[in-house]
């Protein structure tokens, strides 16, 4: 019967879970065969030749055994400056500046790993924000700060309802990647102006409507956290979509690029990666987190579909993006 994935400290729990309910569950043998496929010891990883992978301990062991120089695109979502329990590891919240000093000691010790041309994505809510800038600039050029909506969420009794995150964009140097035309989002256009002759200014007219694919902006109000019915979503407590990581994946790395995420999770960033022909390696201190991370780098053979993402076109829904999938003249 499927279980939710556990680490080994703790028995699993078995649930009884809704037919809609997506949410990647794993069998007892799943859980033996993704754990003799994560490696417990970044020596063994590189002894193998530092293939493509999740390392199952904490990112710190791992990076004297990374190669210097070797990363295209580092990927960090840490733990957000809150009191936070991820399985068996905890978070507590520290001042703004004791969590500069926390991210400003592991951006110096993954700096030697990047390539002089790299990118770098910090995420963060609004409060771990000011201190993830501060830490970020001491080593990287700041670029952007993208802010997404978040759906989810409780509302606050005294308080605005937190209703975004950031992510911080920096890079190592100004020689970088940025594929403009792979991160454009296709919207519909409200005033479909026409020239003399008729034709359509600037703008797609297609059997499903009028669209424009548009300059991506810093503010981004169509990600949607993963939520049960997704094929993509796991238990992990704060999983990125697949979507927001293959914006920043497509944007700032190419194939054949090693995308490192150290604080991996469920899986996201690695399993994006794959999809789209980058190398990867992530790191996770839970070895449950690893074994969804495995399960789902698992199916990303076999299905490399992105939700919201179609024929290598953003759309501004998802479910937009599907019905216009099944368009033909949509491409
Ligand atoms: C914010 S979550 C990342 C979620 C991830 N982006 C996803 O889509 O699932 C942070 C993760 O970092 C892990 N973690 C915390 N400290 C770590 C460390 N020193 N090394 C490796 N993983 C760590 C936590 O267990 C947690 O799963």
């Amino acid at each position: 019967m499927p279980q939710r994935a556990s680490s080994n400290s703790e028995s699993p729990k078995q649930k009884k879970i809704s037919p809609r309910n997506k949410t990647l569950q794993l069998s007892e043998a799943e859980i033996a065969k993704f754990r003799s496929r994560i490696f417990k010891s970044a020596r063994q990883w590189r002894a193998k030749g530092c293939p493509n992978g999740t390392f199952n301990g904490d990112f710190l062991e791992l990076l004297p055994h990374m190669p210097e120089s070797s990363v295209s695109l580092l990927i960090l979502d840490p733990p957000y400056n809150l009191n936070k329990k991820f399985k068996g590891s905890k978070f507590s919240k520290l001042s703004e500046n004791d969590y500069e000093e926390w991210l400003s000691e592991r951006l110096a010790l993954l700096k030697p790993k990047l390539k002089l041309n790299a990118s770098i994505y910090i995420c963060g809510d609004w409060f771990s924000s000011i201190s993830i800038y501060k830490a970020a600039a001491k080593y990287f050029k700041v670029r952007n700060r993208i802010s997404w909506e978040r759906e989810k969420g409780r509302g606050a009794k005294a308080n605005w309802k937190n209703a975004t995150e950031d992510i911080w964009f920096c890079t190592m140097s100004d020689n970088y990647t940025f594929n403009l035309d792979k991160v454009k989002l296709r919207r519909k256009v409200i005033a479909p102006y026409r020239h003399t002759d008729g034709k359509p200014k600037d703008w797609d007219d297609t059997k499903s409507g009028a669209f424009r694919d548009t300059h991506p902006s810093n503010l981004w109000t169509d990600i949607s956290i993963p939520f049960w019915s997704m094929p993509e979503n796991t238990e992990h407590p704060t999983q990125k979509s697949e979507k927001l990581l293959a914006r920043l994946i497509l944007a700032s790395s190419n194939e054949g690029d090693l995308v490192f995420d150290p604080f991996l999770g469920s899986g996201s960033s690695s399993v994006v990666a794959k999809k789209l022909n980058r190398n990867y390696l992530g790191a996770e201190i839970e070895e449950s987190y690893c074994l969804l991370a495995e399960k789902r780098l698992e199916l990303a053979e076999s299905e490399k579909r992105i939700q919201g993402l179609v024929n290598g076109v953003f759309f501004e829904r998802n479910t937009l993006a599907e019905q216009l999938a099944k368009c033909k003249d949509h491409d």
